[in-house]
C-alpha cells in the first residue's frame, strides 16, 4: 500500500479550502482514506509556528526569516503528519506546500529563487507531492474573496502587486514542473471548478479516482 501526496496551492482567496473539502469528500467516497492537512500548519509543532507566521505586523519577519519559519513548520509538518499517513496508504491533501514558500517568499519576497531551492533541497527532499493543482485567479478577484476575519491578515495587507507576483510564480513554477503542477481556472462557480479539478485527478491519477 503506498499513500499520495496531493496539494492545493493559489493566490490568496483563490477557494482552495472549499475545492479540498469537496475532492477530499469525492476520494473518500471512492474508498480512499483521506488525510487533510494544511500549511503552514499541519502538525502540532507547525501550528504553533502558524501562530508566530500569520499574525502580527505585516514587516514582522524579514522575507528569509518568514522562509525559515515556514521551512521549521514544513519539516515538522512531514516528519509528524504527512509521512505516516503516506506510509499507512492514506491519500494526503494538503493546503498549500513547499511552492507557497518559492512564490511567497522566493519571488513576491524578494528572498530569491536559489535560497529557496537551497531550502527545498534540505528540508523536503525527494518528498515533493505527485500532483499539485494550483487554483489560478486573477489576483484582484481573490483578495476580494479572501477570509480576513479570522485575524490571519498579515499576508492580505500585502496588497495587489504582491499578489500578482505570486500569481505570476505559480504560473512560472508550473511550467517548470508540468509532470507534478496542473494550473486549473478558478473562476466560475464551485461546482464548475471542482469537475475541472476532478478531471485533473481522473487524468493524473486513475489508481485514485476512476
Ligand atoms: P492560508 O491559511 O492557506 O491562507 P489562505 O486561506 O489565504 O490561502 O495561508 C496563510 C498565508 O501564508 C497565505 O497568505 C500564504 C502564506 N504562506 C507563505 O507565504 N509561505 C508558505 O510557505 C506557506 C505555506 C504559506
Amino acid at each position: 500500500m503506498t499513500g499520495v501526496f496531493i496539494s492545493f496551492e493559489g493566490g490568496d482567496g483563490a477557494g482552495k479550502s472549499t475545492q479540498m473539502k469537496i475532492l477530499s469528500e469525492r476520494l473518500r467516497a471512492a474508498g480512499r482514506e483521506v488525510v487533510q492537512t494544511r500549511e503552514p500548519g499541519g502538525s502540532d509543532g507547525g501550528e504553533a509556528i502558524r501562530e508566530l507566521i500569520v499574525k502580527g505586523a505585516k514587516d514582522r519577519w524579514s522575507p528569509l526569516t518568514e522562509a525559515l519559519l515556514m521551512y521549521a513548520s514544513r519539516r515538522d509538518h512531514l516528519e509528524r503528519t504527512i509521512l505516516p499517513a503516506l506510509a499507512s496508504g492514506a491519500v494526503v491533501i494538503t493546503d498549500r506546500f513547499a511552492d507557497s514558500s518559492m512564490a511567497y517568499q522566493g519571488v513576491a519576497g524578494g528572498a530569491g529563487v536559489e535560497t529557496m531551492n537551497a531550502l527545498h533541497a534540505l528540508v523536503v527532499g525527494e518528498h515533493d507531492p505527485v500532483l499539485t493543482i494550483i487554483l489560478d485567479a486573477p489576483a484582484e478577484e481573490g483578495l476580494r474573496r479572501a477570509d480576513v476575519t479570522k485575524g490571519e491578515t498579515r499576508f492580505e495587507e500585502k496588497g495587489a502587486e504582491f499578489q500578482r507576483k505570486v500569481r505570476q510564480a505559480y504560473l512560472d513554477i508550473a511550467k517548470a514542473a508540468p509532470e507534478r503542477c496542473v494550473v486549473v481556472d478558478a473562476r466560475g462557480s464551485v461546482e464548475a471548478v471542482a469537475t475541472r479539478i476532478a478531471e485533473v485527478v481522473r487524468q493524473r491519477l486513475p489508481a485514485v479516482l476512476s
